[in-house]
């Protein structure tokens, strides 16, 4: 029995950190249709579902060639089963009824509308539905209780929605590099994120802050943050101290590094309206003099900036995967804090992404190409 031609040609590396996958690719409309399944099944809080549908779509971004049969990625990781059903229903109908009934879904559609909102996760979602929320405005009853994330989400929710371009990114960057270097002026500031692999928008921006001399970061967030905050350029701020504790544990994939969860008030470049600060006109944004944007700081000590680099640069899909492959086929623990042996009890220093890639046997995948 000689295999097709496509059987042959079509080989995809289990891992997603052991592929390349580009920004754009080749299957846009079948990699929708998986995501937006795969959120739909988080969103109901089926873990295990999304994670089939999140790889299987990841799969099809690494492919370099647009699929003319699902039996040509039958043999493809992950995409077995019902993805076979999700491809070839837009391959020969151009759409996937699965997908097109979440459209009319009540609950995915509320679920949607509720986990877009800063500060709300499944979790805090499905128990607003359960109440009978439904739309934003449901959230102004007394009765519903809001954290401090959640009613500056609510109050900056339109701006928030909408995407930041890389030009707004950069004058970002130019506001906080600004702040930073008033404490100290030779501090290490680094977009991360995707804007870093080459995203031409993204929903926040991400900077990671580091310096040789770790006195120079001690308690450096709290006094820019603080500063910001008298110049009337920040909507929002949640600040949170390292926490040691968690650094090495495994299980904990997220990092306990000092970090602060902002929202920025980026003043518009046209500065005719200038003179309508923060809190202003919220009610008629067209005569605002800003915009709010989300901004994520991370202060990383010198010795863990190559893994907190690395960790939050993602994708998050790419992160998982790397962490999974770390764990499974190399017995080794990674974070954004460091690779730790739980066989040989030690951490494995390393100085750059390319050495944590080569300790961890991997071919170096450049951040444009970690898009999983
Ligand atoms: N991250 C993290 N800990 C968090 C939040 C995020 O380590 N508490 C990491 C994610 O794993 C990801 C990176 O930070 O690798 C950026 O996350 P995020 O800003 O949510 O996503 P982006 O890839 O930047 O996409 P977007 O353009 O939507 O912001
Ligand atoms: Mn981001
Ligand atoms: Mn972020
Ligand atoms: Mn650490």
């Amino acid at each position: 029995c000689v295999s097709k031609d496509t059987d042959v040609l079509l080989t995809v590396a289990p891992y997603a950190c052991q592929r390349q996958t580009p920004l754009t690719h080749q299957n846009s409309e079948i990699i929708d249709a998986l995501e937006k399944l795969g959120k739909a099944a988080a969103l109901r809080g089926s873990e295990v579902r999304s994670l089939a549908f999140t790889r299987a779509a990841s799969v099809l971004k690494s492919l370099p060639i647009r699929l003319q049969s699902a039996d040509q990625a039958k043999n493809l990781p992950f995409c077995g089963g019902h993805c076979q059903t999700v491809i070839q229903e837009i391959l020969e109908d151009g759409v996937c009824h699965e997908v097109e009934a979440l459209q009319t879904n009540e609950q995915y559609q509320c679920m949607e509308l509720l986990t877009s909102i800063f500060g709300v996760g499944v979790h805090t979602a499905e128990r607003w539905y359960k109440d009978g929320v439904r739309k934003l405005s449901d959230l102004d009853d007394p009765n519903i209780k809001l954290t401090a994330d959640q009613r500056a989400g609510v109050t900056h929710y339109t701006d928030l929605q909408r995407p930041v371009t890389r030009e707004k990114a950069d004058r970002v960057q130019h506001l906080i590099k600004n702040a930073l270097h008033r404490f100290v002026p030779d501090l290490e500031v680094t977009m991360t994120g995707g804007f870093r692999r080459g995203k031409q928008q993204g929903h926040d921006v991400d900077f990671l802050i580091t310096h040789p001399d770790g006195e120079a970061l001690s308690g450096l967030l709290k006094k820019a943050v603080d500063w910001m905050d008298s110049q009337g350029l920040l909507l929002y701020h949640h600040t949170r101290v390292r926490s040691r504790v968690q650094a090495h544990r495994r299980n904990v994939p997220m990092d306990g590094h000092e970090t602060c969860y902002a929202i920025v008030a980026l003043p518009n470049l046209d500065t005719s309206k200038a003179g309508a600060g923060v809190g202003s006109d919220v009610t008629f944004p067209g005569a605002r003099a800003w915009r709010a944007v989300r901004v994520d700081l991370v202060v990383t000590p010198y010795d863990e900036y190559a893994f907190a680099l690395l960790g939050w640069t993602g994708s998050k899909h790419f992160e998982r995967e790397l962490r999974r492959f770390s764990w499974h086929e190399k017995n080794l623990s990674l974070n954004s804090h460091g690779l730790y042996s739980t066989e040989k009890q030690c951490s494995i220093p390393a100085t750059s992404e390319e050495e944590i890639f080569a300790l961890l046997g991997l071919q170096y995948v450049p951040p444009q190409y970690r898009n999983a």
